[in-house]
């Protein structure tokens, strides 16, 4: 049986300064919870938000989601002490923005070397530099802690100077190119955040570009994107039926040994079998949760 992907579906930001979403946070269904300590805290704010980010992750109460700190970067007057302080803590995870080559990774990964073995590092893929090496920088989850991308749309729109829209024109592709350099190696990737929280139409309608393009899941900032988020990036019941009506054709004793059969009308392939495998192992890790 194929090792269910844990379900990223949705992970919500919230400011590490803010004590009421962090207890929000624990009863919402959000597979993901990351404290921020990087854009959503003011300056005068980082030291504070830090004490409550490791204090929250300690406390625990967060039940079966992860839970990550978003650091601010190395390069800033924060970051040492932010991932010496994570490093220390009980996260599952630490976020690190902005990075924009291989030794940016490297320098994360040196930081946390006294870190819990389990704790992973997760990266912001949010500045032109890391488009331009994206396979690199996916490549250092073989030798590094790095397991999960999100891609930080405002910061890219911001480097760019490209309009964020509805549609997303002008990101589709590097979306895509960024699903392709984590898949190649084995890094589970989420989309970007969806300002308009207020409009849960505009916000289902990009999540739906997002499972179209291969993202895992989607990046969150308020309570009332995270059910619309779950229910998008879980196996439909049609796909769940399809996916059960593939194994169980190729499990007939008349298919033993073929690698192309038919199912309901149409071609099922041994990739094909591997994917309704991965889905239902999904689908049932998904259940696990309720
Ligand atoms: N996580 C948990 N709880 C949240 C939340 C979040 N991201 N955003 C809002 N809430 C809570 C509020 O505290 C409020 O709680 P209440 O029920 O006790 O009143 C409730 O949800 C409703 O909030 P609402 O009034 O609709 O939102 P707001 O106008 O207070 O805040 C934002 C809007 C955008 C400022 C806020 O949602 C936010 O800070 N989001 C995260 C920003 C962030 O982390 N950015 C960095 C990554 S891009
Ligand atoms: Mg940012």
């Amino acid at each position: 049986m194929i090792a269910p992907d844990r379900p990223r579906r949705s992970a919500l930001y919230l400011p590490a300064s803010n004590a009421r979403a962090i207890e929000k946070a624990r009863t919402l269904p959000a597979d993901v919870v990351i404290l921020d300590l990087e854009d959503a805290v003011a300056p005068e704010a980082k030291d504070a938000a830090r004490d409550a980010a490791v204090e929250a992750v300690n406390a625990g109460g967060f039940g079966h989601r992860e839970v990550a700190i978003r650091a601010n970067g190395l390069d800033t007057p924060w970051g040492e002490a932010d991932l010496a302080a994570i490093a220390g803590s009980a996260a599952d995870a630490v976020l690190v923005p902005k990075v924009s080559s291989p030794a940016d990774i490297a320098a994360c990964d040196a930081a946390l070397a006294g870190a819990p073995a389990g704790m992973q590092l997760w990266a912001m893929i949010e500045t032109c530099a890391a488009i331009a090496q994206l396979d690199a920088l996916a490549a250092c989850a073989r030798t590094t802690r790095l397991s999960l991308w999100i891609m930080g749309v405002n910061d890219l729109a911001k480097e760019m100077r490209a309009q964020l829209t509805p549609e997303r024109t002008p990101f589709l592709p590097l979306l895509s190119l960024a699903v392709c350099a984590a898949r190649s190696h084995g890094v589970t990737i989420l989309d970007g955040v969806c300002n308009e929280f207020r409009d849960l139409g505009v916000f289902e309608a990009e999540a739906r570009q997002g499972l179209l393009y291969g993202f895992d899941g989607k990046s969150l900032i308020h309570p009332a994107q995270v059910e619309v988020a779950n229910a998008v990036f879980s196996p439909s019941a049609a796909e769940l039926a399809r996916a059960q009506a593939v194994i169980a054709a190729f499990a007939l004793p008349e298919n033993a040994g073929k690698g192309a059969i038919q199912v309901d009308g149409r071609m099922a392939e041994l990739l094909h079998l591997e994917q309704a495998r991965r889905l239902v192992a999904l689908a049932e890790a998904i259940g696990a949760f309720n």
